[in-house]
């Protein structure tokens, strides 16, 4: 199993010498050391930046080169700003292999933490599912398993704590995004011990905040935040306008950092895993995750500016 030690290590001791000295090939992680990025613990890994990935959609299907090489430079521009959590799963398409293609080519397995889902509708289904996960993604060991949107709960779970148990994952977690499933879905948060949960949540999309994101901070689960720009929703609402005057107090440049800050600044620090297709976008959302944060009060201006749009 892997424990990231020598990461861990490189990142402690040795990236200050070797970044002071120029050099370019650290590990990921030694570089986020050094880039001040706002952190949280993340089992099995350790502390990771409070902004990830995620691949639903954009890496389902490329075909020719010209549709790799952008997704090849997101992943490569992930590992070379320290970014750690990739969320993936076998209903994106092919996205898990195109995801475990682009490691193998980059070199970058070691540098994620990378999060992926079991969907199935029974016991057998779930493990032949799970067992094609690894194939996919070119690895002996995935961070994170989640059960995708609760699906056939009890016998995905006891599947991913079996694989816990034995060193093939690290994590276990559930995922869900849509309201309608909340109820059941704090139910599960209140019964079972889970690693990580993963729910949406957005600047106009807070609904996660009334019991689940409570919920996960008291039970001291790690959270996921999907859709953290409402599949775009978001940048509509907000297309041609200037940036507001407090976007400046929290050193937001661009839409998408005020948006990203807004969700990692709740107290249940949870890790934002952005869509990202492009490397300049890796560098805008991994930026997010940098410098201030709003405060409660900030948060409610936030807010209460998309609700006047
Ligand atoms: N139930 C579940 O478990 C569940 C459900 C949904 C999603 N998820 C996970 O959550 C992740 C995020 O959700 P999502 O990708 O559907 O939606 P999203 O993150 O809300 O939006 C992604 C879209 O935002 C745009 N974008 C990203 N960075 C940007 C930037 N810096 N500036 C401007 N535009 C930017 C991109 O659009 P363009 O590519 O068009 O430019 C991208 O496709 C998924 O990839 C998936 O891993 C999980």
């Amino acid at each position: 199993m892997r424990t990231f030690d020598r990461r861990d290590i490189l990142a402690g001791i040795a990236a200050a010498p070797l970044l002071t000295a120029g050099a370019g090939l650290l590990p990921g992680s030694a570089v986020f050391a050094q880039a001040g990025y706002n952190t949280r613990p993340l089992v099995p890994a350790g502390e990771v930046p409070l902004v990830g990935m995620g691949t639903a959609r954009n890496y389902e299907n490329p075909q020719t080169e010209e549709d790799y090489a952008p997704l090849r430079a997101t992943i490569q521009r992930m590992a070379d700003l320290g970014g750690r959590v990739i969320d993936t799963a076998p209903s994106y398409g092919r996205a898990e292999e195109v995801m475990g293609r682009l490691m193998a080519e980059t070199g970058t397995r070691d540098s994620f933490y990378l999060a992926s889902k079991v969907g199935a509708s029974n016991a057998e289904e779930g493990r032949a599912q799970l067992e094609r996960s690894f194939e996919l993604l070119q690895t002996d060991f995935i961070d994170l398993m989640a059960v995708h949107n609760l699906r056939d709960l009890d016998n995905q779970l006891a599947l991913l704590r079996d694989a816990k148990a034995a060193g093939r994952i690290g994590a276990v977690g559930i995922t869900t995004s849509f309201k309608p499933q909340y109820d059941e879905f704090a139910a599960v948060m209140e019964r079972e011990e889970l690693d990580c949960i993963q729910v949406d949540y957005a600047l106009d999309n807070r609904s996660a905040a009334d019991r689940i994101l409570p919920l996960a901070a008291e039970r001291g689960m790690a959270v996921m935040i999907n859709l953290p720009f409402g599949r775009g929703r978001l940048f509509s609402a907000t297309e041609g306008m200037d940036l507001p005057d407090w976007a400046r107090e929290i050193g937001a440049e661009t839409w998408a950092q005020v948006f990203l800050k807004y969700i990692i600044s709740h107290p249940a620090r949870p890790i934002a895993i952005p869509g990202t297709d492009k490397p300049h976008y890796v560098d805008d959302n991994l930026g997010a995750a940098r410098g201030t944060l709003p405060d409660a009060a900030l948060r409610t201006r936030m807010e209460q500016f998309i609700d006047s749009l």
